[in-house]
């Protein structure tokens, strides 16, 4: 039986603007996107049976139903169940490298990964589009964490459209080991600070989402002006993260003290990136951030601006 592994790369948010709430409970979202080369590596290899399993040896990722992997394959059983009767399950293992509840799509990558290995498993020739319509219904970042690159995301997060990214930007990426942020949590409580902020009619919420792609950010990025990137870096999330967790504030503003050209919470956090000069610039952050910041449970990534999502190593 052929097994393909493949490269699931994580995503940090270099902007993140939240604009109004939608029927379906989630919020409508303006955001800028960016795929770095901190990754996962996904196995997948049929199971001889019936059954989907799901291995890792990170303690923090679970084996059941709880993870959007296996919720991934199951979803793909459900869509083709010719094939599914076909070729069976699948063994899924999850070589862990992104750090786990960090704003990062960690889960959402695993699960992109295992979209686009059953595809090639079972000879079902998906196009990018379809897998991305299927990663929609899983999580509001996987569309996303299947092309990545560099994108504008609207609507829940799953509406992309591509901009000529940047690569090889260098960033210090900080996570505390033992401080995890729900995102429920982080959203839920950004409604009730901010929501009577919420654009409410449908037509100006579409006018505000569309002037993302006009955005100084996206042109910054265009023009590939860094320090004009630095300064545009936005995450609405902050405004709530960061009162409520202090390790989170610290370390954002020890990566400014330490020169970083910008810094940024990641999604719903806690994991605060540093944008760099180069990769010199990024070492010398992170060794006077580990100097500084003298806390054992602080883990520091030097890491770099990528131009592509789920990437499939040589079948095997
Ligand atoms: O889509 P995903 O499952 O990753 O979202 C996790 C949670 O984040 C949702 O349950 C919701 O509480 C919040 N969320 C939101 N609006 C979005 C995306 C996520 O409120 N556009």
């Amino acid at each position: 039986m052929r097994s393909y592994s493949l490269i699931a790369p994580a995503k940090i948010n270099l902007y993140l603007e939240i604009i109004g709430d939608r029927t379906d409970g989630y919020h409508e979202l303006a955001m800028v996107m960016q795929s770095i080369d901190l990754a996962d590596q996904v196995d997948i290899i049929g199971s001889g049976d019936e059954r989907m399993r799901v291995h890792c040896q990170s303690l923090e990722v679970p084996n059941d139903k709880t993870n959007l992997a296996y919720r991934a394959a199951e979803l793909m059983a459900k869509n083709f169940p010719d094939a599914f009767a076909k070729y069976g399950g699948v063994d899924i293992t999850i070589h862990k490298h992104i750090p786990v509840a960090a704003g990062l799509a960690g889960g959402s990558t695993n699960a992109a990964a295992v979209l686009v290995g059953i595809d090639l498993l079972w000879n079902l020739g998906l196009t990018q589009i379809e897998i991305e319509e299927l990663g929609a219904s899983l999580g509001s970042d996987v569309p996303f964490c299947i092309r990545g690159g560099t994108a504008i995301a609207t609507g829940r997060g799953e509406q992309l459209s591509p901009i000529l990214g940047l690569e090889n930007v260098y960033i210090v990426l900080g996570k505390h080991k033992n401080l995890a942020v729900s995102t429920p949590w982080a959203y839920k409580s950004y409604r009730t600070v901010y929501g009577d902020t919420y654009i409410r009619d449908k037509g100006d919420l579409a006018v505000r989402a569309n002037a993302v792609h006009s955005a100084p950010m996206v042109q910054a990025i265009i023009h590939r002006d860094i320090p004009e990137i630095c300064q545009r870096l936005h995450n609405d999330l902050e405004k709530v993260v960061l009162p409520e967790y202090s390790q989170v504030s610290q370390l954002r503003t020890a990566f400014t003290a330490a020169g970083a050209l910008g810094t940024m919470m990641s999604g719903s956090g806690p994991s605060v990136f540093a944008i760099c000069e180069s990769k010199v610039h990024a070492e010398s952050i992170q060794q006077q951030i580990s100097q500084e910041v003298a806390d054992k449970d602080l883990e520091l990534f030097i890491t770099k601006f990528i131009s592509h999502g789920i990437q499939v190593l040589s079948p095997q």
